[in-house]
């Protein structure tokens, strides 16, 4: 009689198998989480279907086709670094979403994840006659994110959008591309407004860097990938903003408006400014540490 042997086989990898994987490895270091998720688990989730390319909305059933070893071993890889150099993921897919739009980055940009978005997706309803919008400047438009998203949302209008970054601006070019909206939006290497002439704009969006030289000490790994460029404000984090708030309002219309991003920096913003009344903006999605000026109050500073 022949003896049978049987051959154990490796269970084969899913998705489904690598997401759980992945989130223990994650859930097991200490990561800090500020791109876009706030858990190892949706970390996971995004990590592997953008390595394998999953659409987000897949059914159910696609996470349980078999992935094969190459593929595996590439999730697995991308899941290393980011334990080992902490690096955020969005720079190892190459992969962000802003407005429900994806955008190309890399270390040459900040990873886009600014509350904005709720009030560009809301068009800055009540503070903007949407229809009557025609110029749009975006002051420090790293990926383009914001540019991108407001041209779609103002399908009128014309977008400026400046960044201090020639590196930057590679990315933002990239992204604009690949939206189809090279026709509205024009990039601008400036520093703020310094190659804008006496351009003036509906609206001027901005998020500019805000971090106060100590957060810039106790940065998080994850955050020491992205550009200094994008984050660091001098001393009390309000370097940039200061000159927002004195050039503004030669570059706004009568009926325009500033809207500004400075995270944590609300206190120190009422505080050094405390004759400008500034509207901080709810979100509803969370986020905060945004305020709107209408050029009436520029003008008057
Ligand atoms: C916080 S990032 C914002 C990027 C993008 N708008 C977003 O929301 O993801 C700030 C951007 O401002 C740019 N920047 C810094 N100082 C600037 C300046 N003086 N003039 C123009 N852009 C500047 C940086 O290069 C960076 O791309």
């Amino acid at each position: 009689m022949i003896k049978r042997f049987s051959v154990i086989t490796p269970k084969p990898y899913t998705a489904r198998r690598l997401v759980e994987e992945v989130e223990r490895s994650f859930a097991a270091h200490d990561l800090h989480y500020g791109h876009g998720t706030d858990n190892p688990r949706d970390e996971a989730v995004y990590l592997v279907f953008c390595a394998l390319g999953i659409a987000f909305d897949c059914p159910e059933q696609d996470l349980d086709a078999e992935v094969g070893r190459e593929a595996a071993a590439r999730v697995f890889d991308l899941a290393r670094k980011r334990v080992e150099d902490r690096t955020p993921i969005a720079y190892l897919v190459n992969q962000a979403w802003f407005c429900g739009l994806p955008f190309h980055v890399d270390e040459r940009v900040l990873i886009p994840r600014s509350p904005l978005a709720e009030s560009i997706e809301n068009r800055f309803a009540p503070w903007l006659d949407a229809d009557r919008v025609s110029s749009i400047l975006d002051i420090g438009t790293g990926s383009a994110c914001i540019a991108v998203a407001c041209a779609l949302a103002f399908p009128e209008a014309r977008v400026d959008a400046v960044d201090i970054s020639a590196e930057a601006l590679v990315v933002a070019h990239g992204n604009v591309e690949r939206h189809g909206l090279a026709e509205r939006i024009r990039l601008i290497k400036s520093d703020l407004y310094e190659n804008l002439g006496d351009r003036k704009y509906d609206l001027i969006v901005a998020n500019p860097p805000y971090v106060t030289a100590r957060e810039m000490r106790e940065l998080p790994p994850e955050h020491r990938h992205e550009p200094a460029l994008a984050l660091a404000a001098g001393s009390d984090g309000l370097d940039v903003v200061r000159r927002l708030l004195a050039e503004s309002g030669r570059h706004l219309r009568p009926d325009g408006i500033l809207v500004v991003e400075v995270g944590n920096g609300r206190e120190s913003v009422d505080k050094t400014f405390p004759s400008l009344p500034f509207v901080w903006l709810d979100f509803e999605y969370g986020g905060e540490g945004v305020f709107l000026l209408e050029a009436r109050s520029l003008k008057m500073s």
